[in-house]
C-alpha cells in the first residue's frame, strides 16, 4: 500500500493505513491528536472540523487519500491548556460552552473565516458556523462570545 504524507500542524506524517479512513480517525487513532471530535461522522455536526489548506471541512468525510499532500491545522496547533489562544480564552472567560464537545470545531471554523476575512459581518460569520450544530449551550453565549473577539479583532497572537 502506498505511503500518503500529511502535514498535520506543520509537521509531515506518514502512514500507510487504508486511503479510505476518514482523516478524523487518523487523527485521533493513529496521532493521538483527540481534540477533533467524532459526533455524528456523517458531516452533519461539525465536531470534527480542522483545516485543511485553509479551508474549514469536516475531516469524518475527507478520506485520507484525499488529504495526501495537504496541510491540515488541528486545534492542538492553535494553543496549550496553560496558553491558549485568544480565541479558546475569549470562550472561556464568556463561559460559551458546556459540554465542550463541540467547541473544538467551532473555534477551527471560526479560525479559517477569520484568517480568510479578519473583519466577517455578521451574515459571514453565522454562515461560517452554519454547519458546527452545539447540543446543549443554547448557542446565546457562545455567539455572544464569538460577536466580542471579531468586534475587538480578539483573534490574534
Ligand atoms: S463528526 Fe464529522 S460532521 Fe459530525
Ligand atoms: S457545549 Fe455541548 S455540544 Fe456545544
Amino acid at each position: 500500500m502506498d505511503v500518503i504524507h500529511i502535514d498535520v500542524n506543520g509537521q509531515v506524517r506518514e502512514t500507510d493505513s487504508d486511503p479510505a479512513t476518514p482523516l478524523a480517525m487518523f487523527l485521533r487513532e493513529e496521532l493521538e491528536l483527540r481534540g477533533t471530535k467524532i459526533g455524528c461522522g456523517n458531516g452533519e455536526c461539525g465536531a470534527c472540523t480542522v483545516i485543511m489548506d485553509g479551508r474549514a471541512v469536516c475531516s469524518c468525510l475527507v478520506p485520507l487519500g484525499r488529504a495526501s499532500g495537504r496541510q491540515i491545522d488541528t486545534i492542538e496547533s492553535l494553543g496549550e491548556v496553560d496558553d491558549l489562544h485568544p480565541i479558546q480564552q475569549k470562550l472561556v472567560e464568556r463561559g460559551a460552552f458546556q459540554c465542550g464537545f463541540c467547541t473544538p470545531g467551532v473555534v477551527m471554523s471560526l479560525v479559517a473565516l477569520l484568517r480568510a476575512n479578519p473583519e466577517p459581518s455578521d451574515t459571514e460569520v453565522r454562515t461560517a458556523l452554519q454547519g458546527n450544530l452545539c447540543r446543549c449551550s443554547g448557542y446565546v453565549k457562545l455567539l455572544e462570545a464569538i460577536g466580542e473577539i471579531v468586534r475587538e479583532g480578539a483573534h490574534e497572537r
